[in-house]
């Protein structure tokens, strides 16, 4: 029988969260890559700017050179190109090596102007590395050569910011990203708790009265004797049943009462309970090591309510035939490990890290709820663990719980 409920349900729910994931990926790689694209945009652009303003500021000087007549047009080509450079560093040299420099922060510091030079003949060893330097050549008013000299520049400091701007923002985006998403996932497992713990509580509080009316029932007719006694003893095994289904629904519904068992004996018992349910031609076994008890802080109903979804699981994927081991062992550090191996169909590798979410389940009539609850039990209740230990496709599973002792 397919439940059409169920499926729209699960797979929309699956399909829609992994296809957001990834538009939302996508998305972010695009405004990353565009922003760092036209950032570099910006950048060449401005570069081109810088590189036609040393031009023209060489020009200028050279020009500025052979103009001395005309102090007015000095002044004004000096206040208006050769100044309003307040960014680009420059260095200007001349035929005997004395460097001169503009915006070139380095030599602030400088003590004297031997210091000087040997910083800014530093600096232009570092800029010829970049940008061939720009030669000038200096003329009187009649035009005869009077000196040669040498333009070295650099980008300015607004460039370079520019350049790393994207890469730091993104960085802080990330990061205020990670934040909020850890937030928000953190707010929605609260909510997700309020709700299994709700619903949890809620179920146990419905079956009680029932319940109870039932069970002095059960007593009543089996102080009538006779064949209504007999049908008694029948209905008692369901009511008791019923019973420990209440009694798992109240557990996780509150924060249950840790009890030290002797785990050996309560699988056991959920076995032989489990045995009688299941075909005959899935052949149930259980070792311990070291044999005998083997204690644990447990949850007696919640525990026996993990063994059944495994051995559940397990006698599915097995369609029935096949056998169901569990091993009981203490390991290290004063932990216990149950492993519960089957030799059923096994589970594929790429859906390993599902199987435990809500709504995973590659059953018609699963719900995919049954590791999901395992989890919790082992993990919010109990404080272990729990994982697929090993799985191979067409040779078995098995499962691997750890508890604290
Ligand atoms: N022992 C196993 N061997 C192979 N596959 C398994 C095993 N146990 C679980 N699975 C896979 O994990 C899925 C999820 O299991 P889970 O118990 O959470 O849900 P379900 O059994 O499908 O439904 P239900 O809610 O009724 O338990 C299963 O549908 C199955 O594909
Ligand atoms: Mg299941």
């Amino acid at each position: 029988m397919n439940n059409p409920l169920k499926e729209a349900a699960t797979l929309q729910f699956y399909r829609r969260k992994s296809g957001v994931k990834w538009i939302v990926l996508i998305l972010s790689v695009i405004i990353a890559v565009g922003s760092i694209f036209y950032t570099n945009f910006l950048v060449s652009e401005i570069k081109e700017r810088e590189e036609k303003q040393i031009n023209l500021y060489a020009k200028t000087l050279e020009q500025v050179s052979g103009q001395f007549l005309n102090p007015d047009i000095n002044y004004f080509v000096l206040d208006e190109i050769i100044s309003s450079n307040n960014t680009i560093p420059v260095i200007l040299t001349n035929e005997d090596g004395h460097l001169t420099s503009k915006n070139v922060p380095e030599v602030e510091g400088a003590k004297d102007d031997i210091e000087r030079q040997r910083i800014l003949q530093k600096e232009v060893e570092e800029m010829k590395e970049v940008y061939a330097p720009i030669p000038i050549t200096f003329r009187d008013e009649s035009g005869q050569v009077y000196g040669y000299g040498n333009i070295y520049y650099r980008n300015s400091i607004l460039l370079t910011r520019l350049r790393y701007y994207p890469y730091i923002q993104l960085t802080v985006i990330a990061l205020f990203a990670l934040i909020a998403y850890t937030i928000f996932s953190y707010s929605r497992i609260a909510e997700q708790n309020q709700v299994w713990v709700g619903l949890a509580k809620e179920t146990a509080h419905q079956l009680g009265t029932p319940l109870s009316s039932l069970m002095a029932w059960v007593e009543y007719f089996k102080l009538e004797g006779g064949e209504t006694a007999e049908i008694a003893e029948e209905l008692k095994k369901d009511v008791d049943r019923l019973e420990m289904i209440t009694s798992r629904f109240s557990s996780i519904g509150s924060i249950p009462q840790l009890k030290n068992y002797d785990i050996v004996d309560v699988t056991t018992k959920s076995i032989a309970y489990l045995e009688k349910r299941v075909s005959t031609r899935t052949i149930f076994s259980l070792e311990s090591f070291p044999e005998g008890a083997i204690s644990a802080n447990i949850n007696k109903s919640l525990f026996e309510w993990v063994i059944e979804n495994l051995c559940k699981n397990a006698v599915d994927a097995m369609g029935g035939i096949g056998s169901i081991s569990i091993k009981i062992l203490k390991v290290n550090e004063g932990r216990i490990a149950i492993d519960i191996t089957d030799t059923g169909k096994g589970i594929p590798k790429k859906s390993l890290s599902k199987v435990f979410s809500p709504g995973y389940t590659t059953k018609k009539r699963g719900w995919g709820l049954g590791l999901t609850l395992v989890k919790r039990i082992i993990e919010n209740y109990h404080t272990g663990k729990i994982y697929v230990k090993s799985s191979e496709i067409d040779k078995g599973t098995t499962f691997r719980i750890l508890l604290n002792a």
